[in-house]
């Protein structure tokens, strides 16, 4: 294909997927199955591969992110960032119409109502419909420029349509929906990771990343509650939103406007009891005078404006019995405390179980066995133990012990200083150790062994026929036919002549699995995907980084004290070396396959600085190593470029001229690599 022709087929894919986006995660209609929206989405991204001067930062492909931030700019907000006052009571709500009404001379106006909904606060600029730059929050006067990551959130318009102003601000909300989020903990639990307690706080954990591919994955969404500008489409903030919407935006359907106090009272009563049927969270409800040109009568406070007010819903509570505790045993050991209770209605649902976290909780709280206990489903999907209620302490109760030893195995726990979680060391033969890691091993984002699946792991552990990883590989046809369970409900795991051979293709199909890949499967403390990527980038091959030191491994990106600890930990362990070895001979993938694209660059080396135009900062990188050149932090007499965007500091230019280094710009390098 010309590059004409390709400039066109981008052109006509990214409206392509621009439409199909908006149907999906705004429209929630699709009109395509996702098999065809992926076959789209990886058409465009092979052509802006293949001519990259054409990838345009409006470009939907820019959703899967890419680009890495170490340190977040910090923008000033245009408008501050204001928060709102709080009320939980009815007869407060009415105080606050009661003074609206004092203030302001005319008796026929209107309250819009909305949802608070419970995420991290967003401010997204427009200019000439194009999205140019998202800020959080921060301290209200400025906040930090997380653009990148925002764009990976296929519900925010990155261009808009129709009559919008040329330049303006939207505010909202970005949360995380129920199902994603549990998901999302489920995987993290999955991979030996902290869950987070709530979908608020992974949300806003999910937006300060520094790699937009990481926000990529999150699945989160975002709806847009407040437009300022000095050209407002109309002077009415319900009308206003609904322009919002035919631009493109998210705007929540539940809105509503109200004449009167009491008509703002029925949508909080219905809302009260409503809240637990949406798919993600909300803490109460807003309340705006609808006509702008009364916002200025009625003005500010220094943190909040007086023609708006939240009505706050009280966290959800419970009390009942406390029957007793159990000890949950992860892949990495981890021991998590959890609560049986006596079944209790709370919020939507029966609770049977809620998490202690871990022994300092149960302590703090003084939680007994016998205990009544104040069970809260506040923004969290599982609900928490908050209190005791002790009028009802039976009179013989005892301070709870924590267990000492492993549940599982009866190994005594460890607890490593500045952590909360105990765990057991044993993981060479604790049961639940055992089959984590081989579960976290054999699943998608590890080695994808699909047709093995959890329960035949156990199977193949609880008959000896593997204990560890390696022993996977080493299966037979033989020695799988006829395996089975005595457990009736498992059952349909039995394995018979069909099966075996699957399993047996999965393994052999395996050893394809990229490097970095295989890193993470081996299932070392805190080396997620991210850490396991930029490890394998970094030393290329397992043999570099079983004999790396400490401050070898310090030296890599997001590489910090607790990982390297963790990885030397361990590589001295001469059973997990011995591991290595054998998944070696049986043909693993242990160094890097580069992927080429051209020679162009080779034997050149490049210092990257400053912010491009049509090309992510990590974008530009990827495409210097490609294309066989190298890239290097800073500048030295073997340096033979300054790849610079807009932006590059005045001391890096002047260090390149002194050196008598080349500087390049973006369109340069594009005719280098083109040509
Ligand atoms: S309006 C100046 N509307 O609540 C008024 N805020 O405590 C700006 N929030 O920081 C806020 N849903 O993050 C508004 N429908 C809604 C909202 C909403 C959630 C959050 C927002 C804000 C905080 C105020």
């Amino acid at each position: 294909m010309d590059s004409n022709t390709a400039k066109q087929r981008i052109a006509e894919l990214s409206s392509l997927i621009d439409k199909y986006n908006h149907e999906y995660y705004v429209l929630d209609n699709s009109s395509i199955s996702d098999f065809e929206f992926d076959n789209l989405l990886e058409e465009l991204i092979a052509l802006e591969k293949q001519f990259p001067e054409w990838a345009l930062p409006t470009s939907p492909s820019q959703r899967v992110g890419g680009e890495i931030n170490k340190n977040f700019l910090q923008v000033k907000h245009k408008y501050p960032m204001l928060s709102l006052a709080n009320t939980y009571s009815e007869e407060e709500l009415r105080d606050f119409d009661n003074r609206i009404r004092k203030l302001i001379p005319q008796k026929d106006f209107s309250y819009t109502c909305e949802l608070k909904y419970d995420g991290a606060a967003i401010g997204l600029t427009y200019t000439n419909g194009i999205l140019s730059q998202a800020v959080t929050r921060g301290n209200g006067v400025e906040g930090d420029l997380i653009t990148a990551n925002i764009k990976t959130i296929r519900s925010i318009p990155l261009k808009l349509h129709g009559d919008y102003p040329a330049e303006f601000e939207i505010r909202g909300e970005v949360f995380f929906p129920h199902k994603a989020f549990e998901e999302f903990n489920k995987e993290r639990e999955n991979e030996g990771e902290d869950p987070f307690a709530n979908p608020r706080n992974a949300a806003s954990g999910s937006l300060k990343l520094q790699d937009s591919k990481e926000t990529a994955k999150r699945k989160l969404d975002c709806f847009l509650y407040y437009l300022l500008s000095e050209n407002l489409p109309t002077k009415s903030h319900y009308q206003n939103l609904q322009k919002a919407k035919s631009w493109g935006f998210k705007i929540p359907n539940f809105i509503a406007q109200a004449k009167t106090i009491d008509e703002v009272w029925e949508f909080i009563n219905y809302w009260n009891t409503q809240r637990h049927e949406l798919p993600f969270d909300i803490d109460g409800i807003v309340i705006k005078v609808d006509n702008i040109d009364l916002w200025d009568m009625l003005g500010y406070t220094a943190k909040s404006p007086r023609w708006a007010i939240a009505y706050k819903f009280q966290a959800e509570r419970a009390s009942t019995l406390l029957e007793s505790i159990d000890y949950q045993v992860g892949r990495t050991g981890v021991i998590t405390p959890v609560a049986n209770l006596s079944p209790v209605w709370l919020a939507g649902t029966t609770v049977k179980r809620a998490s202690l976290h871990n022994s300092d909780i149960i302590e703090k709280l003084d939680v007994r066995i016998g205990d009544t206990v104040f069970v809260e489903k506040g923004g969290e999907i599982i609900p928490k133990i908050v209190g005791v209620d002790l009028d009802k302490r039976p009179l013989n109760s005892a301070p709870f012990e924590y267990t000492k030893t492993c549940p599982e195995c009866g190994s005594t726990l460890v607890r490593e200083s500045g952590e909360a979680a105990f765990y057991c060391p044993n993981d060479d033969t604790c049961f639940p150790q055992l089959v984590g890691r081989l579960e976290h091993f054999i699943s998608k984002k590890a080695m994808n062994i699909d047709s093995l699946g959890p329960e035949r792991v156990e199977m193949m552990l609880k008959n000896r026929l593997i204990s560890n990883c390696a022993d996977l590989y080493e299966l037979t046809q033989e020695t799988l036919v006829g395996l089975t369970t005595t457990d009736e409900e498992k059952k349909k795991s039995s394995i018979q002549d069909k099966g075996a051979t699957n399993i047996l293709a999965a393994l052999e199909e395996s050893k394809q699995v990229p490097f970095e890949r295989v890193l993470f499967a081996l299932g070392i403390r805190y080396v997620g995907e991210v850490v396991a990527k930029k490890l394998a980038r970094h030393f290329q091959n397992i043999e570099a980084l079983m004999n790396a030191s400490m401050i070898d491994l310090l030296s890599v990106d997001e590489v910090g004290e607790k990982i390297s600890v963790s990885i030397l930990d361990y590589f001295s362990k001469p059973q997990h070396r011995e591991l290595i070895l054998r998944l070696q001979k049986s043909g693993l993938q242990f160094q890097v396959k580069e992927e080429r694209l051209s020679t162009k660059l080779d034997g050149l080396t490049f210092v990257v600085s400053g912010v491009f135009q049509n090309f992510s900062r990590e974008g530009i990188k990827k495409s210097i190593e490609e294309n066989g050149g190298k890239v290097v932090s800073s500048l030295s007499s073997k340096t033979n470029f300054l790849l610079g965007g807009n932006d590059i500091g005045p001391e890096k230019l002047k260090k390149a001229e002194k050196l008598n280094i080349r500087i390049l710009s973006e369109e340069e390098y594009r005719q280098m690599i083109i040509n």
